[in-house]
């Protein structure tokens, strides 16, 4: 009998590379194709270890142009999509809000066309990810659940809140096999340094200013990479259809209270005086529209599906800060070329 075909989109990014690596390792009897345009946040190198694997394929196509989406589609049978190409960073969203509408919702929406057109639908599902920003911001207290009303301030959670909302209107409209996660902020491997934590590690290691937002004070909840992976694993083969889940790392840190310890580590790592890296935090104009806390109730998922998180945030972020320290030629080829006008652009004006 020949093998599914899953097609993961983005699989060339961040996220998408860890979900593509362990589908294409743990599942042999799938056959996974990696779908991704390859935009300044795609990186086949953040796929070496897999490009040779048997069950392993890459196309490279753009999830909005619908043409060269349906000859996939048509080109043989799919089964399953587990939807991850998007544009993700909140700062070029407020620069650039059409990307964002383009490949989050026009994308999104050519997508399910095929999958409904031309699909195995009966052996597979569509899987969108998606995150807790859709949801807005809280206060001090609370946390969002899967009832939480969406209420999303940035261009990036409307582009993604406008995309939940179109994968649920194929299954009510449709009866498409679906299931969406939304999840909370991740940190890892490969994560392009345009995103908190790898921007300040590339800037400590070049003795460069560390901007932070406002005074400091949003609060996020971090996740490492590789469980969110392993949600998403979960979540495709066991959640309900037609669900959501939320995916958390109960684990919440005060911006400038993440960059402190982040600096204390690298100067232990690097060899410099205690303090040294934390003289270079310098507070710029916050973001607009900064959402103040993200806090992620994910017991839907521990309790029905059995995941939690399975790696302590001392040890998922020295680990995230070693393979940094041990990559460097890989964080120097994604800043060199677009990265320097990008981070000028963002940057120097703050
Ligand atoms: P990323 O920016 O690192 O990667 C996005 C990938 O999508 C890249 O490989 C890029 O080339 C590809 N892509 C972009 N536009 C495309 C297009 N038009 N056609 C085909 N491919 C295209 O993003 P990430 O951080 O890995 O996030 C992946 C998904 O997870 C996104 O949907 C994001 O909204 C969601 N998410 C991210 C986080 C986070 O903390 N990073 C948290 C929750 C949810
Ligand atoms: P980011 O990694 O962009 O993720 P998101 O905006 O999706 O949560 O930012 C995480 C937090 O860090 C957010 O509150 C904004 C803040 N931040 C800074 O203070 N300085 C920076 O240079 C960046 C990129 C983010």
């Amino acid at each position: 009998m020949s093998k599914k075909n899953i097609i993961i989109t983005g699989g060339a990014g961040f996220i998408g590379s860890h979900v593509v690596r362990r589908f294409v390792q743990n599942h042999p009897d799938l056959h996974i194709i990696n779908l991704d345009v390859l935009t300044y946040a795609g990186n086949l190198e953040n796929l070496k270890d897999v490009e040779k694997a048997p069950n392993y394929e890459f196309v490279r196509i753009d999830i909005t142009d619908k043409t060269a989406v349906e000859a996939l589609f048509t080109s043989r049978t799919i089964h399953g999509v587990i939807h991850l190409a998007a544009e993700s960073h909140v700062d070029r969203s407020i620069t650039n809000p059409i990307d964002f509408v383009m490949t989050n919702v026009v994308g999104t929406v050519v997508l399910l066309n095929a999958y409904k057109a031309h699909a195995d639908t009966s052996a597979g599902r569509f899987y969108h990810v998606s995150t807790d920003e859709v949801y807005g911001t809280l206060g001090d207290d609370g946390k969002f659940t899967e009832e939480t009303p969406y209420d999303p301030n940035s261009p990036y959670s409307a582009s993604k809140a406008s995309s939940d909302h179109f994968v649920r209107a194929y299954h009510e409209t449709y009866k498409l096999p679906m299931v969406i996660s939304n999840c909370s902020n991740n940190y890892g491997s490969h994560q392009f340094p345009e995103k908190l934590i790898p921007l300040m590690i590339h800037n400590i290691t070049n003795n460069k200013p560390l901007p932070v937002y406002g005074k400091g004070e949003n609060i996020r909840d971090w996740l490492w990479v590789e469980d969110h992976a392993r949600a998403i694993e979960t979540i495709y083969f066991n959640g309900k259809d037609g669900e959501t889940y939320n995916i958390g790392g109960n684990n919440e840190w005060k911006n400038i209270d993440l960059v402190h310890k982040l600096c204390e580590i690298m100067d232990r790592k690097l060899g410099r005086a205690e303090g040294e890296s934390a003289k270079l935090i310098t507070y710029v104009t916050d973001r607009k529209g900064h959402d103040f806390r993200y806090a992620i109730d994910a017991s839907k998922l521990e309790n029905e599906l059995g995941w939690s998180p399975s790696v302590a945030f001392d040890q998922g972020f020295d680990k995230t800060i070693d393979w940094y320290l041990e990559n460097t030629e890989w964080l120097d080829r994604v800043t060199s070329g677009a990265y320097a006008d990008y981070y000028q652009s963002m940057y120097a004006a703050r």
